[in-house]
């Protein structure tokens, strides 16, 4: 932490400059960064791993970044063994599976779904909704039909294992909602193209045996990913309402932008919730990746990890935590 107490000094020493505040929020700050041009994939958890192989072997392949995020969380999405992305994913506490998801490219622009039920590809949806409507998010029923409009298919997505597993939840059905290293959730997802672009996705089931109509972070633009090509991008996973109450993902690149390193603005955004929320029972992890290519990620709890990918190299990364074990 001692990098980011400097970091810290930094901006302090840089905010103290009268006037410069208000103006260095809305201009084009200059970085030190230079940008790679290498392709990179870097995802959440170990489901990260498949996912980064389809993302690397598209963008490889001269794919852009947002290609490569798209269809790298779409293996996840369609595994029904994943019981918190996609087809399988535990439903919420009526029995519904309920999807969240959203993608960011390099141009700054957006789509997100979310309480979107019986449309296993959510992050498919939500690019249409960037590319084909001039929208940023549909909910709901309205996200459902307009996905059955584009073409996709309607299915059951709660398969008889989640079935299962929400029975027996269904005997105490205690509403307890806490995410912990146990209970791990979402795939976002980093991607960095061959001309140095980045793009990202994020994509969940949510929230196990949620209130019904819960939506938390994952679909929420600065919440569950953002992008900055200017300067980098972020994804979160854990429990939402935490980053959504701290605008988390943003708040990572806002930190690139002003200075930080990938890894101190993951660890400044944890701190943020630490300083701000009751935190202890949650587990939120933050993954970040600036335009240099540079990695940063940190949680709150131990357990998080991480897929980075790279020069034909994808290894699981632990993540450091502000709490430890
Ligand atoms: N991070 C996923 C969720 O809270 O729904």
């Amino acid at each position: 932490m001692t990098s980011r107490r400097k970091f810290l000094k930094n901006s302090l020493a840089v905010t103290a400059g009268v006037g410069i505040v208000g103006a260095s929020c809305a201009e084009k700050k200059p970085t030190a960064l230079v940008r790679a041009s290498k392709p990179k994939a870097l995802s959440t958890w170990v489901h990260g791993l498949p996912a980064n192989e389809e993302a690397m072997r598209i963008i490889s392949g001269g794919g852009s970044a947002l290609d490569g995020a798209e269809k790298g969380v779409m293996v996840i999405e369609a595994d029904p063994n994943g019981s918190s992305v996609g087809i399988g994913g535990l439903p919420d506490r009526d029995g519904n599976v309920t999807l969240d998801a959203c993608i960011m490219d390099h141009q700054g622009n957006a789509g997100a779904v979310c309480f979107l039920q019986n449309i296993k590809h959510p992050i498919a949806v939500a690019r249409k909704v960037m590319e084909d409507t001039p929208h940023v998010m549909l909910a709901g029923e309205g996200a459902r039909r307009f996905a059955l409009a584009q073409g996709f298919a309607e299915e059951n997505l709660l398969t008889e294992s989640s079935k299962k597993a929400w029975e027996e939840w269904l005997k105490s059905a205690e509403y307890n909602p806490i995410i912990n290293v146990e209970n791990h959730d979402t795939i976002g997802m980093i991607c960095q193209d061959a001309e140095g672009n980045l793009s990202g996705s994020c994509t969940t089931s949510g929230l196990a045996y949620k209130m019904h109509g819960r939506v938390g972070d994952s679909p929420i633009i600065g919440a569950g990913l953002f992008v900055d090509n200017d300067y980098g991008a972020a994804v979160a996973t854990g429990m939402g309402e935490l980053m959504m109450k701290t605008l988390g993902s943003f708040l990572v690149v806002e930190l690139i932008r002003q200075g930080a390193s990938a890894q101190e603005a993951c660890e400044d955004a944890i701190q943020r919730i630490v300083d701000k929320l009751d935190y202890k029972s949650f587990q939120v992890g933050y993954l970040a990746m600036d335009i240099a290519g540079n990695t940063g990620a940190f949680a709150i709890h131990p357990g998080f990890n991480y897929a980075e990918m790279a020069n034909g190299k994808n290894e699981l990364i632990d993540a450091k935590s502000y709490l430890n074990g």
